[in-house]
């Protein structure tokens, strides 16, 4: 117990650190921005808005076990159109939706610009792991997609090894399996908005349920490695 308050402590520390080196080579209304981001992402709000660390970790580095997203290193653009969408209701989601509407929108931009400023967790690097052959599934649909299917394969638009490419394609690199499956699953059954150019509404209706596992086990698998992120605690789940 003491330990993990030491540990909490020290997290903290560095984060302050981090920050305030951040904040030396920001213009002043961004830094403001991100330290008044901060103070939402470590405290919560007035309001009653949950502290997001409690959930998405005390470096936005997300939670594998509880399938709680990474926020680290996304872009803010990408962020703060979420938070919109969950405060909108268009992404509807029982958690986020009562937080992303009592934040104002001041409020979204900022925290999303604080999140954005953290670094990927180490561990997430660019590159691809796991044979690539048609029986390896998840790697395979990752990396080569289907040409039969006309199915892109996610490496096309996500980046090697699922790395993201800001400020549109969000990572998939040390997600927890669990959030991409489930995301995976909401656009195939028309659960969440469906995004710039509606791209992955069609890429999912292209996956089956056995597809979605693998590809989510893959990309959970590149992320191995990283502190409370990666892959599900018990491995692959049904
Ligand atoms: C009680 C736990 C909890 C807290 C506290 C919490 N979140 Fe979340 N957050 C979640 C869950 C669960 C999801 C996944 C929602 C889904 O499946 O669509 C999520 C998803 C998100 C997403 C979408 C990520 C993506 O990749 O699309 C953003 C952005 C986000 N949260 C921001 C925040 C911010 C900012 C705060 C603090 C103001 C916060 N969250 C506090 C549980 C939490
Ligand atoms: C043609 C481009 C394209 C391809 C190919 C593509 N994606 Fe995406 N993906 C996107 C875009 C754009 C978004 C952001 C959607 C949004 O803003 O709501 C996204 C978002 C996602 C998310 C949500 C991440 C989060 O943080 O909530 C998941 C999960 C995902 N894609 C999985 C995949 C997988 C798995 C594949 C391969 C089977 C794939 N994508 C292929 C364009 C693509």
């Amino acid at each position: 117990m003491d330990g993990s308050i030491i540990n909490l402590r020290r997290a903290c520390m560095m984060l302050a650190v981090s920050v305030a080196s951040t904040l030396a080579v920001m213009p002043a209304a961004q830094a403001n921005e991100v330290s008044a981001g901060q103070t939402i992402a470590t405290h919560g709000t007035a309001q009653g808005v949950a502290a997001c660390i409690g959930c998405h970790g005390a470096k936005g580095e997300g939670n594998a076990a509880a399938g709680f997203p990474r926020l680290a290193g996304l872009s803010a653009a990408y962020l703060s159109t979420q938070l919109t969408a969950f405060a909108e209701g268009t992404r509807p989601n029982p958690i986020m939706q009562p937080m992303a509407k009592l934040l104002t929108a001041s409020e979204r931009s900022a925290v999303a610009s604080y999140f954005a400023g953290l670094p990927a967790p180490a561990g997430v690097k660019a590159s691809d792991s796991g044979s690539v052959t048609p029986a390896n599934v998840g790697a395979w649909i990752a990396t080569r997609g289907r040409w039969d299917q006309a199915l892109p394969a996610c490496v096309q638009c996500h980046g090697p090894g699922g790395i993201g490419v800001a400020p549109t394609f969000p990572p998939l690199a040390g997600q927890p399996a669990a959030y991409i499956a489930s995301q995976l699953h909401n656009w195939k059954d028309g659960k969440r908005p469906p995004g710039p150019m509606a791209l992955m509404p069609v890429v999912a209706s292209k996956l089956s349920d056995a597809d979605i596992t693998a590809v989510a086990d893959y990309y959970a698998g590149v992320g191995v490695g990283v502190t409370g992120a990666g892959k599900s605690a018990n491995g692959s789940k049904p």
